[in-house]
């Protein structure tokens, strides 16, 4: 039996492009004890996989892929054949062995900084692949950054950025519902309504329409009190102008870095003039709220109070386009491959 891998064939320049990969066949070791078979249905497109494209990755991080390596990333599949006692053919579940139609999957390894241990998944009426989205990593991230990291308040203001992305969406969103005034940004004017009309943020604004320090200034000119960052760059340095005295960021992402040599922002001092707490985070390390955030997002999804979209692309070899449309600004919502 073989597998059909999403491998890197050459390190991108400063654009990622599809000849930066290729699917590639190899056979399927046999299993040994503790191992699973996993057919994938659904592969979840991450924008951190681009940091590990290049030749040096952040110290601390996850390594980066080798030339030829298959990447990896979150999936959701089928078990096909186990030699665990945990796990039986039938069984759905997640893993971290994406980016290839079929994974030998150790039942006990971590991986993916906690969020890619093998787990059952019992998607109950739910559409599966929101387990990769508003249910799962997506939806814990802006939860864990939301209350664990920022520890919003109903009075607060704050601002999300990429906030019609995965993450953000769902960041907006719970935001809104705790009460905060919520400015949200993001790259498109169809994004920025859609930000205003359907997930309810007071302010919006497209990141390419000016500086972003005069953008949130107009749309927040109060200030801010804590700024949720999935993009890193000029935007965390527009948020350190713009936060009040004491403010909060959660460092959650830096998307507009990634695959750059970006410099650090020369605004630093305002951490110190303003008595700023700055907490970065990795969603892997809080999977015991699981629970906390689908009690929340579950209800929300369910009775049409809360809203998700989704980008899916079809078939093994759509996963670079994804991954580039991605990043590029051009999903809305989760962004997925679906085998
Ligand atoms: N800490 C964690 O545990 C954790 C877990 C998951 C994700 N993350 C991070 O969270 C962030 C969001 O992830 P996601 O999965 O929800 O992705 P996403 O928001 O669905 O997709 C990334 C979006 O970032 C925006 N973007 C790209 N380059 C940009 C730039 N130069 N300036 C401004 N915006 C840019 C684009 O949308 P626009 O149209 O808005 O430009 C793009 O679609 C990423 O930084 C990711 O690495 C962190």
């Amino acid at each position: 039996m073989h597998s059909r891998q999403i491998c890197l064939a050459s390190r991108p320049a400063a654009q990622l492009e599809p000849q930066n990969f290729e699917v590639r066949e190899s056979p399927l070791p046999t299993l040994e004890n503790g191992e699973v078979l996993v057919r994938n249905t659904w592969l979840s497109i991450d924008p951190s996989i681009r940091l590990r494209l290049d030749d040096v990755v952040p110290s601390g991080y996850l390594p980066r892929f080798e030339l030829g390596e298959p990447l990896v990333g979150l999936a959701l599949g089928v078990v096909v054949d186990s030699r665990s006692d945990d796990f039986v053919p039938g069984d759905t579940v997640s893993h971290m062995l994406g980016y290839r139609d079929y994974a030998v999957v150790s039942a006990t390894a971590g991986g993916l900084g906690g969020a890619g241990t093998l787990t059952t998944v019992e998607p109950g009426t739910w559409p599966l692949q929101w387990f990769l989205g508003p249910l799962g990593s997506s939806g814990l991230t802006a939860y864990v950054g939301l209350f664990e990291i920022l520890g919003i308040e109903p009075t607060d203001t704050v601002w999300i950025s990429a906030a019609a992305g995965a993450v953000g969406s769902i960041a907006t969103q719970l935001a809104r519902r705790h009460g905060c005034t919520v400015v949200a940004s993001a790259g498109t004017r169809q994004k920025v309504d859609y930000l205003v009309d359907a997930l309810g943020a007071s302010r919006a604004f497209d990141h390419h329409d000016g500086d972003v320090g005069a953008l949130l200034a107009d749309a927040a000119p109060d200030g801010i009190d804590a700024y949720f960052d999935n993009v890193g760059g000029g935007h965390f340095s527009a948020a350190l102008d713009h936060l009040r005295p004491h403010g909060r960021i959660a460092m959650c992402g830096a998307v507009s870095t990634y695959g750059t040599t970006a410099p650090m922002p020369s605004n630093l001092f305002q951490i110190t003039a303003k008595s700023l707490r700055i907490n970065g985070f990795r969603a892997g390390a809080y999977n015991h709220l699981y629970d906390s955030m689908r009690s929340i997002v579950g209800p929300g999804l369910r009775d049409g109070t809360m809203l998700y979209e989704e980008s899916v692309y079809d078939g093994l070899g759509s996963a670079p386009l994804a991954l580039i449309e991605m990043l590029n600004g051009r999903t809305r919502g989760k962004t997925l491959c679906r085998l």
